[in-house]
């Protein structure tokens, strides 16, 4: 039996032995600062508890910032759904953020929460409101299963999507968020597509979004080498690949499948499909389930005869300053 076919009950040991990686959110705690209980600080976190969710659930862009109080004891705060949530996930998530920002760095002035969905960050420092100021402190995660699909061609096909999707995210659109699919039938007929987003806060100028997604997809090669997939999530701009769509809505982009045998040398044009509609199926996942295990909803009938598939799980690989 070849090493990557786990017996199954191995797989489900591993899976039930994974459960904080298994969570679906992934905190980022400061380290310079922490607030009391029944303190000022506290209180005003309360406050933009209550506020905040709706406010940026509410904006066209699902995003907001704010701040409340008065120094020392002023909070900042900053909420980003994904571009593709409706209102009532994005409100809900960024409630959920508040309540766990709290429970996952426990008394600390600087907080940010990462979901699928939407992120929020809480700072005493005025930074955060800043589009361009302050670190990125972004967190790497990987998919911990390797692609059955040659490393080579499949890096240089991720490569190429991630980074036109970052493009598209910059440059085309007001929004600042890009979805893009690549086509990989050529080179594996089981997992015929990557799937790939790209956002930056909405306030960026494109050239500030497009250095700060620069600076992130510049840690691909060294983290996420024939992964399944991966993501690298900042508190200015972000990005995601998998092999199955993750994304509801059309790909705002499409790129070909490489020619057989050969892997592109550098990205292959782009295609805007606004004339086209392409339709991946829609994945209306909610925070905390997992991702459809090997792509199960691409259609995939390979999917089936594969011997074992381990639950997908994203682990927090390392955390970056950028
Ligand atoms: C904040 O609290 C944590 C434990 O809750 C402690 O390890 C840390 O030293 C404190 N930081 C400051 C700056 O007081
Ligand atoms: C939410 O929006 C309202 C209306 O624009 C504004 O008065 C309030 O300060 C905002 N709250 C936060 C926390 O941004
Ligand atoms: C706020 O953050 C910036 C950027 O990380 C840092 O240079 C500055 O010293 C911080 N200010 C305070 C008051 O902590
Ligand atoms: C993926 O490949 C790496 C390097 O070859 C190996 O160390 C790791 O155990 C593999 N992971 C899985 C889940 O098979
Ligand atoms: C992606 O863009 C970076 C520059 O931002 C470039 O160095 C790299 O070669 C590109 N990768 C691919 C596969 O096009
Ligand atoms: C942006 O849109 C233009 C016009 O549709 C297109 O030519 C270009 O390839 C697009 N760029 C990206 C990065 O998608
Ligand atoms: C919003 O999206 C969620 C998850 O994608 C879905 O379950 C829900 O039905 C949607 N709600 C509305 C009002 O469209």
């Amino acid at each position: 039996m070849a090493s990557h076919h786990l017996p199954s009950y191995l797989a489900l040991l591993l899976a039930f032995l994974l459960p904080p990686l298994a969570a679906s959110q992934w905190p980022s705690c400061g380290k310079n600062g922490n607030y009391t209980t029944n303190s000022a600080y506290q209180a005003n976190i309360q406050a933009l508890s209550a506020t905040l969710p709706n406010n940026a659930s509410a904006s066209p862009t699902l995003f907001a910032v704010a701040a409340v109080g008065t120094r020392p004891d002023i909070v900042y705060a900053l909420a980003l759904c994904r571009d593709d949530a409706n209102a009532s996930t994005c409100g809900d998530c960024v409630s959920q953020g508040f309540t766990d920002a709290q429970k996952l760095c426990p008394y600390s002035k600087a907080a940010t929460v990462y979901y699928d969905h939407c992120y929020v960050g809480l700072s005493s420092n005025q930074t955060l409101l800043s589009p361009t100021g302050g670190d990125n402190g972004a967190l790497i995660l990987t998919n911990q299963q390797n692609v059955t699909a040659p490393v080579r061609a499949f890096d240089a096909a991720v490569g190429a999507l991630v980074n036109a999707t970052a493009a598209y995210a910059a440059d085309n659109s007001s929004r600042r968020f890009g979805t893009g699919e690549a086509g990989f039938e050529t080179v594996d007929k089981a997992k015929p597509k990557i799937y790939s987003l790209a956002q930056c806060r909405p306030d960026m100028a494109p050239p500030d979004c497009r250095s700060c997604l620069a600076d992130i997809t510049a840690y691909i090669p060294k983290y996420m080498s024939g992964k399944q997939g991966g993501r690298i999530l900042g508190l200015r701009c972000n990005y995601r690949y998998e092999q199955y769509p993750f994304y509801s809505g059309p790909s705002l982009l499409q790129l070909p499948a490489p020619s057989i045998g050969a892997p592109p040398s550098q990205a292959p044009a782009p295609t805007p499909v606004n004339a086209t509609p392409v339709s991946p199926t829609p994945v209306n996942a909610t925070p905390g389930s997992p991702p459809p295990p090997g792509g199960g909803s691409t259609g995939n009938g390979a999917a089936g005869i594969l011997p074992i598939t381990l639950p997908i799980v994203a682990a927090i690989l390392a955390s970056v300053v950028i």
